[in-house]
């Protein structure tokens, strides 16, 4: 097997490993350094739109300035190579003039390197691997080579890595947008809540207030029978109003929690048995609301309109490939008679809309599955590898 096969060999092994990122980049680099006996490696990727190459990673030593060194496409040798999409070979740094010293890399202590492109399809350029040596005139074409041959399957690497990376971004400005979302929608509901509980709830209590008053006073009278059914329904108003309230603001959930705010929920739901099944999870405060809006929404149907004995409402957050803290599956199934998810949806009913929106917003999926005359499954998941 030739020097450059065990390289290649090497590098593929790496890619097997659980490495990511500078660490893998970095890895790679090592493996670059000693096959054509280095003193260092570097891997700049091209950042496109800023157009500069940026240090994806490097051999030990240096390994903390990835993300840190940036040159412009163009400038100094590497910027020459992502320009060009040719390697360049210097025997002698100091009589180069694409050379540009850069403190930080030490540029001092090394006297020859070589330059090759990470190219991918169509002549595009994804990054440069520049090798030095303290030695003058070190790298021979045959190094050349060596490195040219490897430079594709790093290119890949490292496309992919950086790719991981913008993805994981993402992820977490999604997570905040979410979070923040979530977080505005709570403080509107409760402000709702204060103006019903401040404005209406206080008017129904004083005309509930007044009616028994003119009630007492009426007693005997033939208008009595009618102030006795308005205070009735007033006294229904303000009930309604309550309820109204305490749906609006899950004050359980902020102070004991995801486990308090389900069972409080289970207890809120006259003439069905609700069977909880529920992992202690520890997740984001947004996604603990959205979890307790949707069970809350789940519940409500079956309420309504299931006609159901049973309802089991089933959190897991510890199943095989979930990221702790962050992954959850949760479950809502009665027994009741069923519908036809298809046709559901009306212009005047906001539930399953909401429960849609709310698990889009938390990037899970929702599966909504109903049997006519057998029941209902409500099930949200977000988990990487679900495949419902
Ligand atoms: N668990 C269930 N069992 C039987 N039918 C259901 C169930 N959940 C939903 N449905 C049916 O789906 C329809 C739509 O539900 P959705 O929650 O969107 O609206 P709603 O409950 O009628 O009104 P809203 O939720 O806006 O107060 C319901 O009207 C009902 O016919
Ligand atoms: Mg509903």
């Amino acid at each position: 097997m030739t020097a450059g096969d065990l390289l290649l060999r090497r590098v593929i092994g790496l890619t097997c490993e659980d490495l990511r990122g500078p660490e893998l980049i970095g890895r790679i680099a090592e493996l670059v350094a000693q096959a054509v006996d280095a003193d260092v490696c570097f891997v700049h990727v091209v950042d496109r739109d800023a157009g500069e190459l940026v240090l994806a990673g490097a051999t030990s030593g240096f390994e903390h300035l990835a993300g840190a060194i940036r040159l412009r496409i163009g400038d100094g040798v590497a910027g020459w190579v992502a320009e060009h999409g040719e390697p360049v070979l210097v025997r002698d740094k100091w009589t180069d003039p694409r050379y540009r010293y850069i403190p930080a890399l030490r540029g001092e202590e090394f006297n020859s390197m070589l330059s090759v492109p990470l190219p991918r399809s169509r002549g595009r350029v994804v990054g440069v691997m520049n090798v030095h040596s303290r030695l003058p005139d070190r790298f021979h074409p045959e190094d050349v080579e060596r490195l040219a041959d490897v430079a594709g399957l790093v290119a890949g690497i490292v496309e992919t890595a950086v790719l991981y990376d913008r993805l994981a971004i993402r992820e977490e400005q999604l997570a905040r947008f979410a979070a923040r979302t979530i977080e505005l929608q709570e403080l509107d509901r409760r402000r709702i809540a204060g103006d019903i509980h401040d404005g209406i709830s206080q008017r129904l209590v004083s005309a509930w207030y007044h009616l028994r008053a003119a009630g007492d006073l009426a007693r005997g009278h033939p208008v009595a029978g009618e102030l006795a059914a308005t205070e009735a329904l007033l006294s229904e108003a303000l009930d309604e109003a309550r309820h109204a309230i305490a749906g609006l603001r899950p004050a359980v959930l902020d102070d004991l929690g995801l486990s308090a705010g389900l069972r409080s929920l289970a207890r809120s739901v006259p003439g069905v048995r609700v069977e909880l099944d529920i992992d202690g999870c520890e997740l984001a405060p947004h996604v603990q609301t959205a979890i307790y809006r949707i069970t809350q929404e789940a519940l409500q149907n079956v309420q309504k309109h299931a006609a159901a004995s049973v309802v089991r409402v089933k959190l897991r957050c510890r199943g095989r490939d979930f990221e702790p803290g962050r992954d959850f599956e949760l479950t809502v199934t009665d027994d009741g008679i069923g519908f036809d998810t298809g046709a559901a949806a009306k212009a005047t009913s906001y539930g399953l809309a909401g429960m849609h929106e709310r698990t889009l917003l938390l990037g899970a999926r929702l599966d909504l599955r109903s049997f006519p005359g057998r029941g209902t499954i409500v099930r949200v998941v977000l988990a990487p590898y679900d495949d419902l």
